[in-house]
């Protein structure tokens, strides 16, 4: 391949056609850390509006450094993976103490932060700092692999080091970040997973899959294994002033430092499941409950495992002990609290706000 003439075409598009996009504003590091750590997992269309929010609540690496994590939490409240923003406020809490709140630009020191993989270093380096670094994901794979004719599998972790090895041979160091935004935004808008509109594909001539007429074959990608089921049982519990009873998860593990209903999980086969929730319930908080019916249910999936979960509503029936990780708070006060997507729904559905 003509690699002058790809970069060219490449660029040339990108400059034509780039989204305006609320982080192609300005090239400040650390606006550029923040949306390349939304884009994980999560697609532009909801991250836009989480952007621009966060950086009116932390414009700064000292203001998020400062942060209240709970104030963090809410921010991303309802973008999932919520590792991702604890990581990044521990990773800018030492960029605010050892660096002087410069992000690095230096490849070996960036990517000993937490939560800043090989990605999200190349992204930053690249687009903040111009320098010719890699910025693989499974976009970047997926119009490499046509483009270049890769058979090898990008489900498997080591294949992305056989697509660094190729963008290190490809890359413009003109401007390397534009080099990388646009293999992003072919992904996004024209090299598509299904059906890629290659009559609009400004590298087409460049393109291997195209010439051999197997673009939809590629990428390789193994399905991942099927999400495990957990039955739940969530109580919304109210105490004799109408307060509603929620709790901190756990400061590890999934969905960590988040607040949610009181929920155990049960077992379908066995004893009704009001009956294990409050046999759990008294194990845990010395107190008895009187629950009513089954209120509705909530579904929801995670990468490795899916939720349901059987919603009840009840009254406590004698004084808990409240704490740092156990409240009883008004249905109006709910909104302060950082919820996951699920117990969100909870209060959608089944919590009456004005009472
Ligand atoms: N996906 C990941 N990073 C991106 C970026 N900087 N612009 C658009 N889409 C992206």
């Amino acid at each position: 391949m003509d690699i002058e003439s790809f970069q060219k075409d490449l660029i040339e598009w990108f400059e034509m056609e780039m989204r305006d996009l609320p982080w192609r504003k300005d090239q400040d590091p650390y606006k550029v850390w923040v949306s390349e750590i939304m884009l994980q997992q999560t697609r532009v269309d909801t991250v836009i509006p989480y952007f621009t929010r966060f950086l009116e609540k932390f414009p700064s690496i000292e203001v998020l450094a400062n942060a209240d994590e709970d104030q963090v939490l809410k921010a991303w409240e309802g973008l999932g993976y919520y590792s991702r923003v604890r990581n990044l406020q521990s990773a800018v809490k030492e960029v605010h103490e050892k660096y002087e709140g410069q992000v690095p630009d230096d490849p070996k020191e960036i990517a000993t932060l937490k939560g800043v993989g090989p990605y999200t270093a190349g992204a930053i380096l690249s687009i903040a700092y111009g320098k010719p670094e890699p910025a693989v994901d499974g976009n970047v794979m997926r119009v490499l692999s046509r483009i270049l004719l890769i058979w090898e599998d990008i489900a498997k972790p080591s294949t992305r080091k056989t697509f660094e090895t190729a963008v290190r041979g490809l890359i413009s160091h003109e401007n390397p970040s534009y080099f990388n935004q646009a293999l992003m935004e072919l992904g996004a808008l024209i090299c598509t997973p299904t059906s890629p509109s290659c009559l609009l594909c400004p590298v087409r001539d460049h393109c291997q899959a195209f010439d051999a007429g197997v673009q939809n074959e590629l990428p390789v990608k193994t399905k991942k294994k099927k999400q495990r089921p957990v039955e739940l049982v969530t109580a919304v519990l109210k105490d004799e002033q109408n307060r509603i009873l929620i709790r901190k998860r756990p400061e590890s593990g999934l969905l960590a430092n988040m607040w949610e209903f009181p929920s155990a999980e049960v077992s379908i086969e066995y004893r009704s499941e009001k009956e294990q929730f409050k046999e759990y319930f008294k194990e845990e908080y010395q107190v008895d409950l009187s629950l009513g019916d089954m209120v509705g249910r909530i579904e929801h999936v995670f990468s490795h495992l899916i939720w349901n979960i059987h919603v009840f509503s009840g009254e406590l029936q004698g004084d808990i002990q409240e704490g740092p990780a156990l409240k009883l708070v008004k249905a109006e006060d709910l909104k302060e609290f950082a919820f996951p997507v699920s117990h969100q729904k909870i209060i959608k559905q089944f919590i009456d706000l004005e009472k």
